[in-house]
């Protein structure tokens, strides 16, 4: 019998952001927004990315939000690396960043991504998905060594924007590789948004077969509502760590037409009365209504009405 401990890992401030299109998000705003969802009690945050700035603009200003953030202890910021070359310049950051000896390090996390099929790897990482993970296992392996924790990810673990239907043999072969490099846990993304919970189930329990579920977190895009269902169906599934998103935000700008996140607001909805309890340091748990509060206030920011369906119930009472 597994916990019934539900762990958030909030990606708004990567995933959610990296998608904007038009002038770029202020560095000063990207850790306004980190710091309200560290004080609703979230304790895993991607914080952003270290990535090509000519693939993803958004993400160009990453080490100046992880240097003007707050760094509250035992909370993770984690930043994502598609190469060596995203590692090499955070631990050049992390080098240089004076800070006094007693406070916690920018970051203690990485995340590293490949996906489930060729087309789709091709696309975010300019490489085969083997050739991404023979060049992700140095990445892990330094990571490690200069104590960095190490999360993976599979992408288009459903379907393909390019190719359809994925084999879920694949998913479950890549997400092993991922675990053998080192990763402490593999999340597993239907980018696409597409996935239904019957397939979300299927899937879980085909990749189970090789892996504990303890070891794999769930990451569902909202492209045709059934986030918050595939959220439940995983939890079902023995999964016990869902990434989301605030105000539901973001995309891949890889997969065309795909949607945001799993709004976090909506998932902390879901779960109240229920016997699951999300892990969070507001009163033990994250708070819903100061959630739904940020949704909204980095929507406005952003220009536009929050997309959370539970932020938008909450607003009209
Ligand atoms: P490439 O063009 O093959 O690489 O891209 P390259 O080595 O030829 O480098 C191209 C340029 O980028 C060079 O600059 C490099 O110096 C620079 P130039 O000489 O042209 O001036 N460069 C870098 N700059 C900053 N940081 C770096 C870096 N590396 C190279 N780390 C590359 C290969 C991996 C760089 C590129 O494909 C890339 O950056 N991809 C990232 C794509 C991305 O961020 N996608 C979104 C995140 S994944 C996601 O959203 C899915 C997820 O949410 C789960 C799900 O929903 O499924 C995680
Ligand atoms: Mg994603």
């Amino acid at each position: 019998s597994s916990s019934n401990i539900v762990n958030i890992v909030e990606v708004g401030p990567r995933d959610g952001l990296q998608n904007e299109k038009g002038s770029v998000i202020p560095v000063h705003l990207k850790a306004e927004l980190i710091n309200r969802l560290v004080q609703a009690g979230v304790t895993n945050v991607e914080a952003g990315s270290f990535v090509s700035p000519k693939w993803v603009p958004q993400m160009a200003g990453t080490a100046d939000v992880l240097k003007q953030k707050t760094t509250a202890p035992g909370v993770h910021y984690a930043v994502l690396v598609p190469n060596h070359r995203g590692l090499d310049d955070l631990l050049s950051l992390l080098s240089s960043s004076s800070q006094p000896s007693q406070s916690p390090p920018l970051t203690d996390e990485i995340s590293i991504f490949t996906a489930a099929t060729d087309a789709f790897t091709r696309a975010n990482l300019n490489c085969s998905t083997s050739e991404s993970l023979s060049r992700l296992s140095p990445v892990a392996r330094t990571a490690l060594d200069n104590n960095l924790r190490v999360r993976g990810y599979v992408s288009v673990v459903i379907a393909c924007p390019y190719t359809g239907k994925v084999d879920y043999k694949r998913v479950r072969e890549v997400a092993k590789e991922l675990l053998e490099m080192g990763c402490y846990e593999v999340s597993l993304g239907d980018t696409v948004g597409q996935g239904t919970p019957f397939e979300i189930q299927e899937m879980i329990e085909e990749v189970s077969k090789d892996i504990p579920v303890s070891k794999l977190a769930g990451h569902f895009h909202d492209t045709y509502g059934t986030a918050v269902a595939n959220v439940l169906a995983a939890l079902n599934s023995g999964i016990r760590t869902i990434d989301s998103s605030v105000g539901g935000l973001g995309g891949c700008p890889y997969s065309p037409g795909a949607t945001g996140n799993v709004a976090t607001e909506d998932v902390l909805y879901a779960l109240q009365n229920s016997p699951y309890t999300v892990a969070g340091t507001a009163n033990g748990t994250i708070d819903l209504n100061q959630m739904a509060d940020i949704g909204w206030w980095i929507s406005e920011k952003l220009g536009r009405d929050s997309v959370s369906r539970v932020g938008r119930a909450l607003r009209a009472r």
